[in-house]
Order: C-alpha cells, then structure tokens, then sequence
C-alpha cells in the first residue's frame, strides 16, 4: 500500500483579514508514503532539502501528535518521499503545509477516517489561527474565527491571478509579529474591523478593485511589517497602476498582487527586469483543498 498526498501553499491576511482569512493557491507540498523498516524522509527538490530527514521532521512530530491524540504510541514506519515548490519562511505557508501533511499522514496511516471539519479543528488548534491551515485544507478561500471553537466559511475563488513577488531571503513569523503592537484603542479598533469588513464583503462579491483598495489601508500588520521589507513600497509602486491591490503575503516578505491573466500577460517580463533575482509566480486558486 502507498500514498499520495497534495498540499497548497497559501496566502494569509489579504491585507486586514489578519489571522482570519487566507486563500489556497496552486503551489505544492507533494508526499509520496510507502511503508518502510524505519522512519525516512527523502528530500526531492530544493526547497525541501534543508529539513531534517529522520523523527525530527515536522511533518512527522505532527503526525506522532494527532496518533497520540486517538490512543496510538506512534505511526507505522515509512518512507516520505518530498516534493515541494513552496519556498520556506517566505510566507506562503509552507509550516501550515507541514501541519496538514502531519495529520493527513496520521490519517492514512491508521486508518483514522477523520473528517475535513475534525482534521481542521486539530489544525486550527495546532497552529493558533485558521489563516493558512483551514484553505490548504479545504481550498478556496477561507474566511474564519477561532476560540478555542472554529467558525468559518469558504468561498470559491476563479479567474483571479495571485502574482507572489517572492524575494531571495527568508523572513520568520515570530520575528514579523515582534513588531505588531501589544494593543489598539478603541478608535483604532473600530477603524481597522471596519476595513476588514469591507474586504471580506468585496471577496464575497469578488469586487476586486474594492478589496485592493482596502488592502492599503490595513490597519492591523502592513504598516508595521514594512520596516522589515526593504522592497515593500518600491514593489507596490512598479505594479499598482496595472494591478487591483497588493498585499503583504501572512508575514512576508512575498508581495502578493492581485490581478488577471491579461495583465500578466502584458507585464511581467517587463516587472521581472526591475527584480531579476525574485521569484515571480503568476499563481491561481486552488478550490479543492489537500488531496
Ligand atoms: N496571519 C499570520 C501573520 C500568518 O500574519 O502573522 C502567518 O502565520
């Protein structure tokens, strides 16, 4: 017996949707699983090379942690075969893919037959916010709020290119939220869910250009984060006029702008000569979800 399993990447935040909603893009983590003498992981393309190959993977510590949680000492050994084209700490969710795989790995390996709302409830749990675990699992958009408790729903998105910008450097999550503030007052708070709200109502409606127009005046992270990401306002600058909106991609340092097919078309040889040592991926939605 063996298996594969397809993880999406994803995009968090969306501007002032911080820590609630996030998008599934067609970018993967690839796991193909056989049955094996010991626990391997064998690294088959870059970005993937650099993580431990043996118990210490994350993907496996996950997966030990859901077995645990339903009364297993441990998985069966096996042999994990990575494909990734999601590159690491550049915010694109790459730990949420581990997350997904871990538990989707524990599934198949002991036969847990968990549901899609009981795999994102340990999830969630696992990673504190639903921004990037609940779209890779369920793909789409996905809109959510946690408490300890999960609400959340999914919208579909088509026709809509998310351009990533991705630079050559690695930016981590803990040291992108040491910037944030301890708190807003109350003024702020009301300006800032306001934005929010109107996002989530433009994705709803899939009023692009309300929604980039939105994405600039997140209250909640951007402004904060930008010190940290010297291409921030020259990126935002050499596409806007061309694009719906751009965004900080969860913690960066990937850009992300919103835009079409068409435009891409159009433009981006010409926007890749201003950063010819960036990534440029011209990524759609992914609608399903891990499979
Ligand atoms: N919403 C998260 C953030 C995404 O922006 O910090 C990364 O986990």
């Amino acid at each position: 017996m063996s298996w594969v399993i397809h993880v999406p990447a994803t995009t968090a935040n969306l501007g002032a949707g911080f820590d609630s909603i996030g998008v599934a893009l067609n970018l993967y983590l690839t796991l193909e699983v056989a049955p094996s003498d010991e626990w391997e992981f064998i690294a088959l393309t870059e970005e993937v090379k650099a993580l431990p190959t043996d118990k210490q993977n994350l993907i496996y510590k996950i997966g030990r942690k859901v077995a645990k949680k339903f009364g297993y000492q441990s998985l069966p050994p096996s042999t994990v075969r990575l494909t990734s084209h999601i590159p690491l700490a550049r915010g694109l969710g790459s730990s949420a893919t581990a997350i997904i795989a871990g538990i989707e790995l524990a599934d198949v390996l002991l036969e847990l037959n968990l549901s899609k709302s009981e795999k994102l409830e340990i999830a969630t749990a696992i990673e504190g916010h639903p921004d990037n675990v609940a779209p890779s699992l369920l793909g789409g958009c996905v809109i959510g709020h946690y408490d300890q408790q999960l609400d959340w729903i999914q919208i579909p998105i088509n026709d809509l290119i998310f351009l990533a910008i991705i630079p050559p450097y690695e930016l981590k999550t803990t040291q992108a939220r040491a910037v944030l503030p301890k708190s807003f007052s109350y003024q702020e708070s009301v300006q800032a869910s306001a934005v929010a709200n109107v996002s989530t109502a433009a994705i709803c409606q899939g009023d692009w250009d309300l929604l980039g127009k939105m994405m600039k005046k997140d209250h909640f992270h951007q402004s904060y984060r930008k010190k940290l990401i010297p291409h921030y306002d020259e990126v935002t600058q050499l596409v806007e006029k061309d694009v719906y909106g751009t965004f900080l991609s969860g913690a960066g340092p990937t850009m992300i702008a919103l835009t079409t097919k068409a435009v891409v078309d159009r433009q981006l040889d010409n926007w890749k000569k201003t950063y010819p040592n960036f990534q440029w991926l011209a990524l759609e939605v992914d609608n399903q979800g891990v499979v």
